[in-house]
């Protein structure tokens, strides 16, 4: 993979693309890692008095919902690189030259906000590849998607990765080729379509597999790696209590909450042998703090553990910011679902693509 640091051209335009999924509320904390951690690759462009170009998404809007706009970004970049920044609606190159011409940095709408971009439609990847000279992917998180802007502009530019995403691959390609054993790995959250596959995958990779939250609800394979679910909390038929129920006497028109305490017991004496622990999901309704014990707990035990550990993913990075946790884990990715991929596939999209053009 050809890297950044060899990126020593004159100054020309330069189209990044970023994974700004974060949500509302997370927008004020201007020490958010999905938004720190992409800096230094922003600087790097900047300093060397190129002209830059964001690309992004934010969510799974389903019409141009304008809570998922990247208007925001305007002040957020303006604040963390103290310099002017402008926001661009549209795609029109005519009206994104002329921001150009007076700030050295633009920020494009959502790129979900066009359907064109999740279908990976050649004509919108040349659009977005017509708007610059080169094109920089630090979206790492984006990396398992062969949506437009990962797999289709690379192919029309000469594409760099960014530092983060250098630094991803370095770290998580020494994992998976050779893990500290015993290997742990927690899969948690929802996004039952992305993460399924990967349990599989990892019941082969892994010497411990910890599976909490919605995927519990799903059947999972019959592996002795797979450690059981002995209790879960759930609702009772009113949905006012809230009870610990053995996991083969819960009722499946219930929604789980929670890990029970039996469980978490279980996953924490099979954290407490491992020597490497990949977590990606939260456990339970984490976000009801009634329903936050198992994600608590087990996020505890890891950072306690002394294996090396690596946290990844959306809601979990929110979690770990919110809970004082972050520097704690020795990996912090920006990926989840990517992050579980990376292990699970021979290659993800985007890498393939990044090292089809070195
Ligand atoms: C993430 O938050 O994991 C990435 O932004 C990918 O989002 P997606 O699952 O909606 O493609």
């Amino acid at each position: 993979m050809r890297s950044l640091k060899d990126f020593n051209l004159a100054p020309q335009i330069v189209l990044v693309r970023l994974d700004l999924d974060l949500k509302d509320k997370e927008l004020a904390d201007l020490s958010h890692p999905r938004l720190v951690r992409i800096l230094p690759t922003l600087k790097f462009l900047l300093e060397r008095r190129n002209k830059v170009i964001v690309i992004a998404h934010r969510g799974r809007p389903e019409n141009r919902e304008q809570s998922l706009s990247l208007a925001p970004f305007k002040d957020i970049f303006s604040a963390l690189l103290d310099q002017k920044v402008a926001f661009c609606a549209s795609y029109q190159k005519a009206e994104i030259s002329n921001l150009l011409e007076n700030n050295q940095l633009v920020i494009l709408e959502n790129l979900r906000f066009d359907p064109r971009e999740e279908e990976n439609n050649p004509e919108f990847a040349a659009m977005l590849a017509s708007l610059a000279d080169v094109y920089v992917f630090e979206a790492f998180g984006m990396s398992h998607r062969a949506h437009a802007s990962v797999v289709g502009v690379p192919k029309l530019l000469e594409t760099y990765p960014g530092f983060n995403l250098e630094k991803e691959v370095v770290v998580l390609t020494k994992i998976k080729n050779d893990p500290p054993r015993p290997f742990a790995v927690l899969i948690g959250g929802e996004k039952l379509e992305t993460k399924m596959p990967t349990i599989e995958s990892f019941v082969s990779l892994a010497d411990f597999v910890l599976v909490g939250g919605k995927l519990i609800e799903e059947d999972l394979p019959q592996s002795n790696k797979i450690v059981p679910i002995v209790d879960v909390i759930t609702a009772d038929k009113q949905g006012e209590k809230f009870i610990n129920v053995r996991q083969e006497s819960y009722a499946s028109q219930s929604p789980i909450l929670d890990l029970g305490q039996g469980t978490i017991t279980a996953f924490k004496r099979k954290l407490a042998l491992a020597r490497c622990i990949v977590w990606n999901g939260p456990l339970g309704l984490c976000e009801d703090s009634r329903f936050a014990g198992a994600t608590r707990e087990l996020a505890l035990a890891i950072t306690q553990s002394g294996a090396f550990s690596v946290v990844g993913g959306g809601e979990t990075l929110e979690f770990v910011v919110e809970n004082g946790l972050l520097d704690k884990f020795d990996h912090v990715s920006l990926g989840g679902g990517a992050m579980l991929e990376f292990f699970t596939q021979e290659r993800l999209p985007a890498l393939e693509t990044l090292e089809w053009k070195s």
